[in-house]
């Protein structure tokens, strides 16, 4: 038996530990953070994070073999092996600031491992996306005073998407384990090989060296945003020519070099990891002197940026160029369905372009308000939050979709345009509705990167 620490309970750290608490039972986990909320939370029945599938995991593991503690001395102290899933946000100051990662956190645990370890040999993960090389800093620092500890440092990237984690970890399309080709090295990666080979295959178990594994995490995150950068582009060239994404979506998807997934047009790709996560490949570039490759993936992110403000435009000028006192119903405010993170979701600069425009705003989302009034503090203007979606678009001008929820699919579109102010618009952010049925019904409809269908000459 083991004992396993994973420092940092977050989206990440709890469910990912979970499920090896739920497929290890002869191993002791315990899941550390600095936020006592946090962790009162994971001890709770009101888990800090909605995720599909989750509180079924934690109920059947917590007090079994998983525990959630505030104590991180203690736990650094009584482990074998240690995770690292503490968050690794932009830099915002200094070198790098709005590029690089902000590693403070990152030194601060390393520093806190060196000093409260005991074991005499202990294998620390890196969980966290992070620079390449970081394991090797985190490394240095670790062995920077001899404490009878032998520490190994291995990558151990999540690839785990949010609304999908229970699947993606009972389940994931490869485990990636990086670590040095010494003895010492292959052995801590075979004794975590082996907890995942509890319920995953081994030939999805691949082993790598630290920075191929390190660097294979940022660019998996860099090509899924590029594809949906790509497809979303095209959105732009649809509505200039009448030509229909649906459609070319379909058609690219099914040659099989190209692939169906990621190429779903949207108002613009969020979450807490895309952004961030391509903005650390091209500064990594550009500190290798790469600046060509660097601007390339930048581009990716303008390309985001480009379709929010987009989908922004075409709200204000096909409602004749003024939004001011006109009600604007929000249905969704999370990154995507089935979660509740609004972490660099599209939502939030849409809502503030909105209320610049002196629109006021009505929100509804199934498991994001709390996270949206957070967001949108301090931010002027006339802000509703209506858990029910009818109420927020009673006596709006216009619905504009932006997470595909699948109950929004299935609201009673008739009651809504009966209620709401008229001529009536819907701006659907994900091409998730009936627009053709919308339009029927009355409504001027506009999609993304097909023609809108408007009652308007
Ligand atoms: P998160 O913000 O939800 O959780 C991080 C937790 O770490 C927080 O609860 C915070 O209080 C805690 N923490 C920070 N510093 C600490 C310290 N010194 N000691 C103890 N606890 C500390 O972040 P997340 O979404 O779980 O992401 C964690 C990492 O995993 C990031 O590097 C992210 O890029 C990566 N990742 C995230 C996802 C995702 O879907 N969210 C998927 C794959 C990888
Ligand atoms: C993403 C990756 O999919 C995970 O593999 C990775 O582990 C994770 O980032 C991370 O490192 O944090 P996540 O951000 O949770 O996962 O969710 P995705 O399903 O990738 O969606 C990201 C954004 O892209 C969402 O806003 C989603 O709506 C949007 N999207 C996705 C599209 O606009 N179109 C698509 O076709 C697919």
């Amino acid at each position: 038996m083991a004992n396993i620490l994973c420092i940092g309970a977050g989206y990440v750290g709890g469910p990912t530990m979970a499920m090896i608490a739920k497929h290890c039972p002869e191993h002791r986990i315990t899941v550390v953070d600095v936020s006592a909320k946090r962790i009162e939370q994971w001890n709770s029945e009101n888990l800090p994070i909605y995720e599909p599938g989750l509180l079924e995991v934690v109920q059947e593991v917590r007090g079994r073999n998983m525990f959630f503690s505030t104590e991180i001395a203690l736990g650094i102290e009584e482990a074998d092996m240690i995770f690292v899933s503490i968050n690794t946000p932009t830099k915002t100051y200094g070198e790098g600031a709005g590029r690089g990662t902000d590693l403070q956190y990152w030194e601060q645990v390393a520093r806190a491992i060196l000093s409260n370890s005991k074991k005499k040999n202990v294998i620390v993960v890196e969980k966290s996306t992070l620079p390449v090389r970081a394991a090797a800093a985190m490394a240095r620092i670790l062995h920077s005073e001899s404490n009878g500890v032998h520490f190994e440092v291995i990558s151990n990237p999540e690839f785990l998407a949010e609304g999908t984690a229970i699947k993606d970890l009972t389940e994931p399309d490869r485990v990636l384990i990086g670590g040095r080709s010494n003895e010492s090295g292959h052995k801590a990666c075979k004794t975590l090989a082996d907890l995942y080979a509890h319920w995953v295959p081994r030939e999805k178990i691949l082993l790598a060296n630290v920075w191929s594994s390190e660097l294979s995490k940022l660019f998996a995150n860099a090509m899924l945003a590029q594809r949906i950068s790509s497809i979303n582009s095209i959105t732009a060239l649809c509505e200039k020519t009448g030509a229909d994404i649906s459609e070319v979506s379909h058609a690219i998807g099914m040659d099989k070099r190209i692939g169906p997934h990621f190429l779903q047009a949207s108002v613009g790709f969020g979450g807490s990891c895309f952004r961030k996560d391509i903005l650390h490949l091209a500064y990594l570039c550009e500190h290798y002197g790469l600046p060509e490759v660097a601007e390339y993936w930048d581009s990716v992110v303008s390309m985001n940026d480009y379709q929010i403000n987009r989908f922004f435009k075409n709200i204000l000028t096909s409602q004749f160029s003024t939004l001011a006192n006109k009600k604007m119903a929000i249905l969704g405010f999370a990154f995507k369905p089935d979660t509740g993170d609004t972490r660099d979701t599209p939502a939030l600069p849409i809502c503030r372009k909105l209320l610049e425009e002196r629109a006021s705003i009505s929100i509804s989302d199934p498991q994001a308000l709390d996270n949206a009034r957070f967001e949108l503090e301090g931010v002027e203007g006339e802000i509703h939050y209506e858990q029910d979606p009818y109420l927020a678009c009673q006596g709006a001008h216009s619905l504009l979709l932006i997470t595909h929820w699948q109950e929004f699919r299935q609201l009673d579109y008739q009651r809504i345009f009966d209620s709401m102010a008229k001529p009536a618009f819907i701006f659907d952010g994900r091409n998730f509705l009936d627009h053709q049925h919308l339009f029927e019904i009355g409504f001027n409809v506009f999609p993304l990167g097909k023609p809108a269908l408007s009652h308007l000459q």
